[in-house]
């Protein structure tokens, strides 16, 4: 925070404006101080700026599917390889280094932030995106590598302001704490829906040799199948409760109810 002027662009006077009408002149004239920033904290909190942030992701998306995306000047590329691949159904172009990685190119490049990088070493999996169908570790992925592929990621898992399934079952019995490896884990556990109804075995699969399809999880068999999705703050039977009731599509008690 700092008491200098600020020079807001016009896109950033009118959210101030809307969000803060009576405080926008001393914005300009001083800057953020810790007042406006708890102000706009309390605002998030109670879902107030999620129609700005539901709108911004529009227009993205908007952009995305329109090809508008800002090329880097050459100078500012190394390495350069053309990539053509679907992220979110939207066809999208671009140049890249040929050593970026997915996960940088769709925060840097596409600004879709909703993937996160943890460790950034293949460890935490909070940038699990959907790479034709399969969960990935956007981080240890090169963009170069996704040619013609498709990849889903947490901002288009929604349909038509309808949220898929996985994330209405995290809302209901609170997959989440901070939040910050949610996205990789819902990620993660609607693509394992797919490795489910495959039936691809898994470390605790009883028989390995007894081909199956349409698995139904046990608690155990998703846990053992998430492990490669850590959360700090420990969700976990939370998580577990969520992806069972996506799967099954039935009503799994909220385990605060259970204590
Ligand atoms: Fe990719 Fe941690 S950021 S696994
Ligand atoms: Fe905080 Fe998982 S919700 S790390």
């Amino acid at each position: 925070m700092n008491n200098r002027p600020t020079q807001l662009t016009e896109e950033e006077k009118k959210l101030f404006g809307d969000l803060m009408p009576e405080e926008l002149e001393e914005i300009i004239q001083t800057g953020l101080n810790r007042r406006h920033f708890m102000k706009l904290v309390g605002l998030a909190s109670a879902g107030l700026l999620t129609g700005y942030l539901l709108g911004a992701e529009r227009a993205f998306a908007r952009g995305v599917a329109l090809g508008e995306i800002d090329e880097l000047p050459a100078a500012a590329i190394e390495n350069g390889v053309n990539v053509s691949f679907k992220v979110n159904s939207a066809t999208t172009r671009l140049m890249v280094d040929s050593r970026m990685t997915l996960l940088d190119t769709l925060r840097e490049r596409l600004g879709l932030t909703g993937s996160k990088k943890g460790c950034d070493h293949g460890q935490c999996g909070a940038c699990t995106v959907i790479v034709d169908g399969n969960r990935v570790l956007s981080c240890l992925t090169l963009a170069a590598t996704c040619e013609g592929k498709s990849v889903i990621t947490i901002e288009g898992l929604a349909k038509d302001n309808q949220l898929n399934p996985m994330q209405e079952a995290f809302l209901k019995h609170d997959g989440f704490q901070c939040g910050f490896c949610t996205s990789g884990q819902i990620c993660s556990a609607v693509a394992l829906m797919k490795e489910a109804k495959e039936g691809q075995a898994s470390y605790v699969t009883a028989n390995v040799r007894q081909a199956q399809t349409s698995l139904m999880l046990s608690n155990e068999e998703i846990a053992e199948r998430m492990s490669g999705n850590i959360c700090r703050c420990g969700a976990y039977p939370n998580i577990v409760a969520a992806i069972k009731e996506a799967q099954t599509g039935k009503s799994v008690e909220q385990i605060w109810l259970t204590i």
